[in-house]
């Protein structure tokens, strides 16, 4: 998030997040514990470097920045993003056609599967999963479709010493079938296709990868609940049974009240939220509803 911008030279690790005097934008928190609105003025034309460097600190400090009322086109949405980093592809859906890096998520009203509907950081069963996804709501239902998100270093830092230590050099096992299913990840990748998975598409929706389940964050070096049980497995060289004791209580950490923000969409909202340190859940209370979105994920490291 950080190689080829202007501010490369800033010392992430030792800004106080929280004390920041922003010149160039306005941010203000959701609350206590994570997200912020940010008013950075229209996102459809290119951003002077201190804006973007501003923009990027408020995103480490918050985890979650919301931009209201903007009027992108797939293309400007694009641009908009290629600011913040590099664009990734997306192994479980197909792009727009505007744009090949851009992907629709779309649940219409007759539509039971929902995208995300369940507490998880995006991809993590990737060796190299983003640092950041991007979603931008273009119709949203009267009410309902909120996504629900939880500041995972947040729920770290409140473990005690013993518990932090425990867990905070074990690996897990991630895979992309639990949180999709094996049936709900084809059922993704093959919306609007009657025909069946191929070998490559069945290798990719099971794969396994390792990787910590408390990640270390590369820019602001504190550490982060990684293992969501949307996507963790069990534990590297354990059983599932053997894991779920301390999956289950790291979920329950991760996603306590007092760790969470929840957004509310309307059309023309642009999240973008760090999936380093950052939970999220789409929720599905919106049946007879449409709901369309355009997501981008910025490239990101592996985890340490
Ligand atoms: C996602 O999990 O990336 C999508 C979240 C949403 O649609 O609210």
């Amino acid at each position: 998030m950080i190689d080829q911008h202007s501010d490369k030279h800033i010392d992430y690790q030792h800004i106080n997040y929280q004390h920041i005097d922003y010149q160039h934008i306005d941010v203000t928190p959701h609350n206590g514990a994570m997200g912020a609105e940010i008013n950075a003025g229209r996102l459809d034309v290119p951003l002077a470097p201190a804006v973007i460097a501003e923009i990027r600190r408020a995103w480490l400090a918050y985890g979650l920045i919301v931009f209201r009322d903007q009027s992108l086109s797939t293309p400007g949405y694009a641009r908009f993003c290629e600011q913040f980093g590099a664009l990734d592809s997306y192994p479980f859906a197909t792009p727009t056609d505007e744009h090949a890096r851009v992907y629709p998520i779309i649940k219409e009203p007759d539509q039971a599967f929902n995208f995300g509907g369940g507490w998880h950081t995006d991809t993590s069963y990737l060796v190299q999963p983003p640092a950041a996804t991007c979603l931008m709501a273009l119709e949203v239902p009267a009410h309902g479709g909120d996504t629900l998100f939880a500041n995972t270093t947040a729920a770290f830092e409140a473990m005690s010493p013993a518990m932090q230590a425990l867990t905070q050099d074990l690996n897990g096992v991630f895979t992309p079938a639990l949180v999709h299913g094996n049936s709900g990840a084809f059922a993704h990748l093959r919306q609007g296709s009657a025909s069946t998975p191929d070998a490559e598409e069945v290798a990719l929706a099971t794969q396994r990868v390792e990787h910590p389940i408390i990640r270390t964050h590369p820019q602001t070096g504190r550490k982060a609940i990684y293992a969501a049980a949307g996507h963790c497995e069990c534990l590297a060289d354990m059983t599932v049974e053997e894991s779920q004791p301390i999956l289950n209580y790291l979920q329950t950490q991760a996603t306590k009240p007092e760790f969470t923000t929840r957004l509310s969409w309307q059309p023309g909202t642009l999240a973008m939220w760090d999936n380093r340190c950052v939970f999220h859940y789409a929720l599905n209370d919106y049946p007879g509803q449409r709901r369309e979105m355009r997501r981008v994920t910025l490239r990101g490291e592996v985890p340490v």
